[in-house]
């Protein structure tokens, strides 16, 4: 724009005011215009120039924009298909853990179904032939006493034979009930329970008593009854050898799809959080519990006295898949 203090339209007028007679007014206006228009094409021109470049400018950085936003797109791509190839092996990896531990449970399940049955077959030979043994001893013993023509010396020694003869009897009768209670194939649980309890508390004098409830007609699966056996039976061993109990109740239910065994005590309690983990009682419940497809909870607190219980399926289509 150029530096002009006096605008056109007072040159023009100023041009025209008055000065027609002055020679060359009409020449000066003129220039005047002709100057103004020039600067006025030149402006504009200026501004087109200028307006060009901004226009540049904007095409410019329009590109610049697209360029961004493509990168950016491939970089979103891919970054996409990466994490769809991380996604992809962490499933495989997910899928081969899920394998491992579904073959681990069922090689575990095969041990303790192995175990039972090798537990069931010593069972077997102490009480059938360990036991049969004894028993002829004992009677070829009484047979000795009663030869008239032993001396009186000796009826001593022989008694003293006879009583270790049933001290063994018995003390095989009770590994062998120990290791695998014939008494579960025989008389099932409810009967099996039963004889346990029994016998636990006359040998201990701690007072107990068993429910057993919905289990009259069908069958638990044998393994899931395996389980609820050694349960009790641990249960029990852990109330006289720890709990300093007056009463215990044992109690076990079905209930639709699953049998329910509680074991309480009334003793001194513990703090099942703080247990020694070289202890195997309790994890060996655990495990067995959890193999049959149950689990177990122990609740306790110091002077609030324990409660065992057992949750597993009763029915074998409820168990974990056999792999
Ligand atoms: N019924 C119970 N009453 C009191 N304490 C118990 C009872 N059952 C378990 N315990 C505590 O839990 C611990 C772990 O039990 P367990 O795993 O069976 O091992 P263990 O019987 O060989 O000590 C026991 O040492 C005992 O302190
Ligand atoms: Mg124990």
């Amino acid at each position: 724009m150029p530096v002009d203090t006096v605008g056109t339209d007072d040159r023009l007028r100023a041009g025209s005011r008055g000065d027609e007679t002055r020679p060359g007014s009409a020449h000066d206006a003129w220039r005047v215009v002709l100057s103004e228009a020039a600067s006025l094409v030149d402006e504009t021109s200026r501004g087109a120039a200028e307006r060009g470049r901004a226009l540049g400018e904007f095409r410019r950085a329009l590109d610049e924009l697209r360029r961004a936003h493509d990168r950016l797109e491939a970089r979103v791509a891919e970054r996409t298909a990466e994490l769809a190839r991380a996604n992809e092996k962490l499933r495989d990896e997910a899928l081969e853990r899920a394998r491992v531990e579904q073959a681990r449970t069922a090689l575990q399940r095969q041990l303790a179904t192995l175990q039972e049955d090798e537990r069931r077959r010593i069972a077997r030979d102490l009480h059938d032939q360990t036991g049969q043994l004894l028993a002829s001893l004992s009677l070829a013993v009484q047979a000795v006493g009663a030869d008239g023509a032993l001396p009186a010396r000796s009826h001593g020694r022989l008694a003293e034979v006879q009583r270790v003869s049933d001290e063994l009897g018995r003390q095989v009768h009770e590994m062998a009930v120990r290791l695998r209670p014939t008494a579960l194939d025989d008389l099932g649980l409810p009967g099996a329970l039963g004889q346990l309890v029994a016998d636990w508390s006359a040998r201990t004098g701690v007072g107990a008593d068993l429910q057993v409830t919905g289990l009259e007609v069908e069958r638990l699966p044998a393994e899931v009854e395996t389980a609820l056996y050694r349960v009790v039976q641990e249960a029990l061993t852990n109330v006289a050898k720890h709990a300093h109990a007056r009463q215990v109740s044992v109690t076990l239910g079905r209930l639709g799809l699953e049998a329910t065994l509680v074991v309480e005590d009334d003793g001194r309690g513990f703090a099942p959080d703080r247990v020694d983990p070289g202890r195997l009682g309790l994890l060996g419940m655990t495990e067995r519990v959890t193999l049959a497809g149950g689990r177990l909870d122990v609740e306790s607190s110091p002077g609030a006295g324990t409660t065992v219980i057992a949750r597993l399926p009763a029915d074998d289509r409820a168990g974990p898949a056999d792999a």
